[in-house]
């Protein structure tokens, strides 16, 4: 049954997994040494600026924590939004592997600057955690994004504060979409520190990627991050089959390609939803989720057709997620049930 669950219910992207098996030829050397991740780290480097250091890993739960270990000592702390996955989702790893997280109050998954700035406290403390990282995330748990002047500015005052910013990028290439820019204008222009760049949620089979922008910060990533990766398990052996994906995913405009389709099903869905009166949207869509409220008796019914998550309980707020694999007919099918519902209630 396909549905709108998650960008991760969906299969490998066909020209990914042409990927995979081509380079499932031969012998190739181990841990990262191969031609795939010397051909895909070029391609960071392209695409986020020639200073970038890529570290591959399994999952996008490893590539947050492993940046934030990289970036805090025991006795500092991470500003994050209170909706975000890093504190709801990660099973406290943050924490197990980093430092102590601090939760800032968002709107629509978005931290605003002022908010962050009333949430750093206690500098030079003894007693309290210093805040060392702001991590956001774009597009948001909410599918909304950060604008290019938001990012600057929360990288700004981070700096001007001592701070690092840390991107959950798990979805990245869909925020190019509503912002209509570069991966570098996004986030090594306006000042992002380090970048947890995904793939497993925009068509690729797994892999994750680390990336260390900036420039004052690669000498220490150099020294330290490979040992942090293989200490939490997360260096691949067979490294080529996740390089071979994100140098198919980036070397042309698949990856645009992908996020594009997404998109545009998502911008289907919600105008689809919103013409339904008994459902209202609940976020901004700007990326590849659409948020809404349907009332709770037809949701059992709409998901024996195609699955999805309730998002909150208390409201019946659901999330509907669009994916590469996404088809018009399933978003009219799905739209066609909740009109007969809305009809006949
Ligand atoms: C925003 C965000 N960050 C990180 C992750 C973690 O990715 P993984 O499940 O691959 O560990 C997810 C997964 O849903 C996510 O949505």
């Amino acid at each position: 049954m396909k549905g709108f669950g998650s960008d991760n219910h969906s299969g490998v992207h066909p020209e990914l997994l042409k990927a995979i098996v081509s380079a499932n030829t031969e012998h190739a050397p181990s841990y990262g040494t191969d031609e795939y991740s010397e051909k895909a780290i070029r391609l960071f480097k392209e695409k986020f600026g020639q200073q970038t250091e890529v570290f591959f890993v399994f999952n996008g739960t490893a590539a947050n924590v492993l940046s934030l270990r990289f970036l805090t000592e025991r006795h500092e702390s991470i500003l994050c939004s209170d909706v975000s996955h890093l504190n709801l989702d990660e099973c406290g790893a943050p924490e197990f592997f980093a430092a102590k997280l601090i939760t800032v109050k968002s709107t629509e998954g978005k931290m605003s600057l002022a908010d962050l700035k009333a949430s750093l406290k206690r500098k030079g403390d003894q007693h309290y955690t210093q805040s060392r990282v702001v991590s956001l995330t774009q597009p948001t748990e909410l599918g909304t994004c950060y604008s290019l002047e938001e990012i600057r500015a929360i990288c700004q005052w981070a700096h001007s504060e001592g701070m690092r910013v840390h991107l959950d990028g798990a979805r990245l290439t869909n925020a190019l979409i509503h912002l209509n820019c570069t991966f570098k204008e996004m986030t090594t222009d306006l000042g992002v520190d380090v970048v947890s760049f995904g793939g497993t949620k925009n068509g690729l089979m797994m892999g994750e990627a680390i990336l260390v922008l900036s420039s004052d910060l690669i000498a220490e990533a150099k020294k330290k991050l490979k040992f942090i990766r293989k200490q939490a398990a997360q260096l691949p052996s067979k490294t080529r089959f996740i390089a071979c994906q994100f140098e198919r995913y980036l070397s042309s405009e698949l990856y645009l390609q992908i996020a594009q389709h997404s998109c545009s099903m998502a911008q289907k869905l919600f105008e689809g939803v919103s013409a339904v009166p008994q459902v209202k949207v609940t976020a901004t869509r700007q990326s590849n989720a659409v948020f809404a409220t349907i009332p709770k008796p037809w949701v059992k019914h709409l998901k024996e057709k195609y699955f999805f998550y309730v998002w909150d309980e208390s409201n019946f707020e659901c999330r509907l997620m669009t994916s590469w694999d996404t088809q018009p007919s399933e978003i009219d099918g799905f739209v066609n049930l909740l009109k007969q519902f809305s009809e006949t209630t």
